[in-house]
């Protein structure tokens, strides 16, 4: 667990801060647009560090510490990143305003919790993790336990998305907890997936019946990309280079179809995948032809590494071993505004 643990410590931390949208502009393109977001107002997010907003304890090291938000908000915020993320992003696309966080709820002014809640830990998955943190049953939970009261009343779902990420810890905890047994990562690899996914099923269902209309669900990232397996010279790195790439074609192939099973059950598109998979892609391959996406240079390589930060975050896609940069996340987004907006929008 060792290289895990310098992982973790070097995600972990907290001062929340509220979020004005700034400089991001993913959303430039649909503002001449007539306003189909309107009606849609809350954001209700789920799952780990891809989305969590600010959730984990100030005094987690690593996300809490230097350099962590240095581009924004110019100190920590508990993001994942040097700056805005997913939620940020998704969030801004839609036209709400920044969801507030669980930790947080009791502290903000109670106008702030028009615009949805963030559930979402670092490090968490839908089972237990290496995290100490509420695994997505838990979240939902949490969720559940603010429904009817006067936070939240079934109309307000009605006009509400949520966002529900479950980027690999799952399979992070089980590979290191077996890196020193191969064998056991092979064949265990397939059984965890299918749980892993079965349980997300469950959890989509549950968040849909709890009155949500529309579920955004990402597609698993290609983690063999990601600088935590590629760039890992011991046994895991073996190991991974045969497993990881099979591993996110798997999930994924079931998340499609647990998805499409979901539509099926509901009489509108309740749930939506949002094709990280294909985005980081085509964001990692691109060296200049797409419209309004600067290349990275040297896409595979983290800005933070082992301690030292890169000369400029905004040139970098991977922020650490495993999160992106903002750059990263807003090009990521570049690529999926349309089919995000299709999908998000179109509600029967
Ligand atoms: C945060 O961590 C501190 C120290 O470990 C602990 O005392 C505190 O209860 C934690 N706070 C929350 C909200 O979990
Ligand atoms: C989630 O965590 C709770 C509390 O620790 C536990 O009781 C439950 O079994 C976990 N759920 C799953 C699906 O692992
Ligand atoms: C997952 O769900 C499918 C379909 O419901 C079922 O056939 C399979 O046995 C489940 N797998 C696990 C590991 O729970
Ligand atoms: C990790 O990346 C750095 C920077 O590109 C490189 O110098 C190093 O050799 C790589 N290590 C492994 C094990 O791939
Ligand atoms: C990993 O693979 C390389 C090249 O195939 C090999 O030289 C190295 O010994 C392997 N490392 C471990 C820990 O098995
Ligand atoms: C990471 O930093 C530590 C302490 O600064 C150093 O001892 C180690 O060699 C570095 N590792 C790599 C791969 O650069
Ligand atoms: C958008 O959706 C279309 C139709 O499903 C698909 O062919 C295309 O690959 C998607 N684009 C991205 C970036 O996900």
């Amino acid at each position: 667990m060792n290289s895990l643990m310098k992982l973790l410590a070097s995600l972990l931390l907290f001062i929340f801060s509220f979020l004005i949208f700034g400089d991001i502009d993913v959303a430039a393109e649909s503002s001449s647009q007539n306003h189909p977001f309107s009606g849609r107002n809350k954001l209700f997010v789920f799952g780990d560090s891809y989305v969590d907003i600010g959730n984990t304890n100030t005094t987690d090291k690593g996300v809490w510490d230097y350099p962590y938000g240095i581009t924004y908000p110019g100190k920590p915020s508990g993001r994942f990143s040097d700056g805005h993320i997913s939620t940020d992003f998704l969030a801004q696309l839609l036209r709400i305003k920044l969801p507030v966080t669980y930790a947080k709820k009791d502290d903000v002014d109670k106008t702030r919790l028009q615009y949805g809640m963030s559930f979402a830990y670092g490090g968490t998955g839908v089972f237990k993790t290496y995290a100490d943190y509420p695994n997505m049953t838990a979240q939902i939970d949490l969720f559940e336990q603010l429904l009817g009261t006067v936070i939240y009343s079934q109309s307000d779902l009605s006009s509400s998305v949520a966002l529900v990420s479950v980027a690999g810890n799952d399979y992070i905890t089980f590979i290191e907890a077996n890196r020193d047994s191969p064998a056991k990562i092979i064949f265990g690899i397939r059984p965890l997936i299918e749980k892993v996914v079965n349980q997300t099923e469950v959890n989509l269902r549950r968040i849909h019946n709890l009155g949500v209309k529309k579920i955004a669900i990402p597609s698993l990232t290609p983690l063999q990309y990601i600088p935590y397996f590629s760039n890992s010279s011991d046994l895991l790195h073996n190991v991974t280079q045969y497993i990881v790439k099979d591993l996110v074609s798997y999930h994924n192939d079931l998340l499609h179809k647990s998805v499409a099973k979901l539509n099926k059950e509901t009489s509108h598109s309740a749930f939506t995948i949002i094709d990280y998979y294909n985005a980081f892609l085509t964001v990692i391959n691109n060296k200049g032809e797409i419209p309004g996406i600067l290349p990275f240079k040297t896409p595979l390589i983290e800005c933070y590494r082992n301690g030292t930060l890169c000369d400029d975050p905004r040139s970098a896609f991977f922020w650490d071993g495993i999160h992106l940069t903002q750059e990263g996340w807003k090009s990521v987004y570049k690529v999926l505004r349309h089919n995000i907006t299709a999908a998000l929008t179109n509600y029967v």
